[in-house]
């Protein structure tokens, strides 16, 4: 089965010299202080770097490394590093203000970062209020609700439910705590970015350390571009100049990358229809992230959900010695803009994708909607 593609755009911009603004977004000892806390959680263990050799196979490139984030603190995905690690920060920093005032936090989300947040909130006991727009599945709204969390459903997409919980915020006096930023809101998804570094750290640990096994391609999938831009400004601030090619894939009903990257500013996409990827649905560039995927991105390739189910399948069928790994919707992500590159030797070429190049993906969730789950792999 060949894989088509909606979008596809080489940025002129990129431009590794521009590293520094990796160093702008995480001043010296950021990431150090998420790294430090976070790994005193009694839950942290580190998640596995996987070779995909059957996936390798197929696309015929030298090696497939597949960050699997589905055992990721018992939460099932990346996400659990960020909005929890942010709720901390901000009871950290209210301590040392001397604040002892009740505190309730609120977000909105498409079910991960909710997740994240309310599972902090209720291990600091705190309250929670969750925002969830009308595509979000009855089943993730209801993993929500296990931590504690009052969940909150609105009409509309991700974006109307970001500005309801701006509303509700500031009417009833709640910190949000968001993964997404805008002008006059960054400390915070500052803070978020910090904590998903930590799966950055675990895969340059796991990869030997300085230089020694070098991915020559990163595939990054994005929905307001937070974990791109997070993992990229680690690589960028270890790496360099030396910086493997990065991939930023996107799901063509919210392509908002994409058409930031074309216009060369931060663009509203509307989004109309919602993929299966629901992490992805997300109509706005973070615009913490923004500076750094404009100056690291080299190429943006928007899909459709045709990969989605298969590229699922075949994480829990492996075709070779490798594990059977539980990937939800968005982990087919990186596993779907590789193959559609394969699938289009233009797009390798351009990406300089080819028999010795080693690709690193990130699956970013496990069954995080168990009901979906079943109902595709099985
Ligand atoms: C599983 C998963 N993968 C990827 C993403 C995309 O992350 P970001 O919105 O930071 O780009 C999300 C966002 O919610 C997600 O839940």
């Amino acid at each position: 089965m060949q894989f088509s593609y909606s979008n596809y755009y080489k940025n002129p911009k990129q431009n590794n010299a521009m590293h520094e603004v990796a160093d702008v977004l995480f001043p010296e000892g950021h990431t150090e202080r998420a790294y430090e806390s976070i790994l005193k959680w009694p839950a942290y263990t580190p998640t596995n770097l996987i070779s995909l050799d059957d996936f390798a196979g197929i696309t015929g490139v030298a090696n497939v490394l597949y960050k699997d984030e589905s055992t990721r603190l018992g939460l099932g995905s990346f996400k659990a590093l960020g909005g929890a690690y942010a709720v901390q920060r901000v009871l950290e920093d209210r301590e040392a203000a001397g604040d002892d005032s009740p505190l309730t936090v609120c977000t909105a989300t498409d079910g991960n970062h909710g997740r994240s947040v309310s599972w902090g909130a209720q291990q600091k006991g705190i309250s929670c209020h969750i925002y969830i727009h009308a595509g979000v599945s009855e089943g993730r709204a209801e993993s929500l609700a296990e931590y504690g969390a009052t969940v909150h459903r609105v009409e509309g997409n991700y974006d109307d439910s970001i500005a309801v919980c701006i509303k509700e915020a500031e009417a009833n006096g709640w910190q949000i705590v968001s993964d997404t930023s805008w002008e006059g809101y960054q400390e915070i998804p500052t803070q978020v970015m910090a904590g998903y570094t930590v799966l950055a750290a675990e895969v340059i640990e796991q990869l030997g350390g300085n230089n020694t096994t070098q991915p020559t391609h990163i595939i990054l999938q994005a929905g307001c571009g937070g974990m791109a831009g997070a993992l990229i400004a680690y690589f960028w601030k270890h790496w360099r100049n030396e910086l493997p090619t990065v991939i930023v894939m996107e799901s063509a009903m919210s392509d908002c990358v994409y058409e930031s990257m074309q216009r060369d500013q931060i663009v509203l996409v509307d989004i109309v229809d919602e993929t299966l990827m629901a992490g992805l649905s997300c109509g706005e560039v973070s615009a913490l992230a923004w500076p750094i995927l404009r100056y690291a991105t080299s190429h943006v390739l928007t899909v459709g959900d045709e990969g989605v189910e298969p590229m699922m399948r075949l994480l829990a069928n492996p075709e070779s010695e490798r594990p059977a790994i539980e990937g939800g919707e968005c982990s087919a992500s990186g596993l779907i803009a590789l193959k559609t590159m394969a699938d289009h030797p233009e797009l390798a070429e351009s990406a300089g994708i080819g028999a010795d190049s080693v690709v690193l993906v990130i699956g970013t969730e496990g069954a995080t909607d168990p009901e979906v789950y079943r109902l595709i792999v099985g």
